[in-house]
């Protein structure tokens, strides 16, 4: 994995920005997996301030994301479509019908495995955005579940629920329930790029190049992957040896 620490969350996302704009600039037909939260909020801004500047088209992009809460309606306020539309879509020049989110409604597992036939038809990313949660998990991939795992339907634990409720009006708001790509399909991208910025988030990098490649730390699945570029701020670095 490379790894590169920037001072501010800014200058790392700007560097992710980059990176996706050179890449659709030169294939415009290019695969983005993408990821909701607050982490790549910054890079989706900057992405949208390049095409109004620069006009970089999106027009033959593909897009998929990790997951969605079950239950939400892709209209709901919080549901990770809503999110997508609001902090990137609608601010380019994609067609919606070429951004893939997995559906909420309905039968979970179901919908879990048709998501799977899509993304077998869509290929791997040719860069795959990732956050990471304070306890390692890469989307809702919560410690203990498999590597081997596709697209499931998933139980999230405590932490993260209390972690996505500042999202919410009360915690009981929080869907219980999400359907989340697995780490073996998140590894089938091309390159993999994982923001984290933030002290929350210092003891999961740590955990991620430190920890021995195990379940129980999701994100050292990311060592087993040629292509893993990590961009962190000073903050979120500073528990590495
Ligand atoms: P965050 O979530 O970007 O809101 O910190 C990341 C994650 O839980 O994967």
């Amino acid at each position: 994995m490379e790894l590169h620490v920037f001072k501010t969350a800014q200058d790392a996302s700007q560097y992710a920005a980059d990176m996706i704009i050179d890449l659709v600039k030169e294939k415009p037909n290019a695969i983005l997996g993408l990821a909701t939260g607050s982490t790549p909020e910054l890079l989706y801004q900057n992405l949208m301030a390049d095409y109004k500047k620069n006009h970089t088209s999106y027009k033959d992009v593909v897009t998929y994301n990790l997951d969605e809460y079950v239950g939400l309606a892709p209209e709901h306020e919080q549901s990770y479509r809503h999110f997508m539309n609001e902090h990137l879509f609608n601010g380019l020049d994609i067609n919606m019908e070429n951004t893939y989110v997995p559906n909420g409604l309905g039968i979970p597992e179901e919908n879990a495995k048709k998501y799977d036939a899509i993304l077998n038809l869509i290929g791997g990313a040719d860069i795959q955005i990732l956050g990471i949660g304070t306890n390692g998990h890469i989307a809702f991939n919560e410690p203990g579940v498999p590597f081997e795992c596709t697209t499931h339907a998933v139980d999230l634990v405590p932490a993260t629920i209390e972690a996505n409720a500042r999202f919410f009006d009360t915690i009981d708001d929080v869907p219980k329930r999400a359907v989340s790509m697995g780490i073996a399909s998140i590894l089938k991208a091309k390159k993999i790029i994982l923001l984290a910025f933030g002290e929350a988030k210092a003891k999961a990098i740590q955990g991620m190049f430190e920890d021995e490649i195990s379940s129980q730390m999701p994100a050292t699945a990311l060592r087993n992957h040629p292509n893993v570029v990590v961009l962190v701020d000073e903050a979120a670095a500073s528990l590495l040896k």
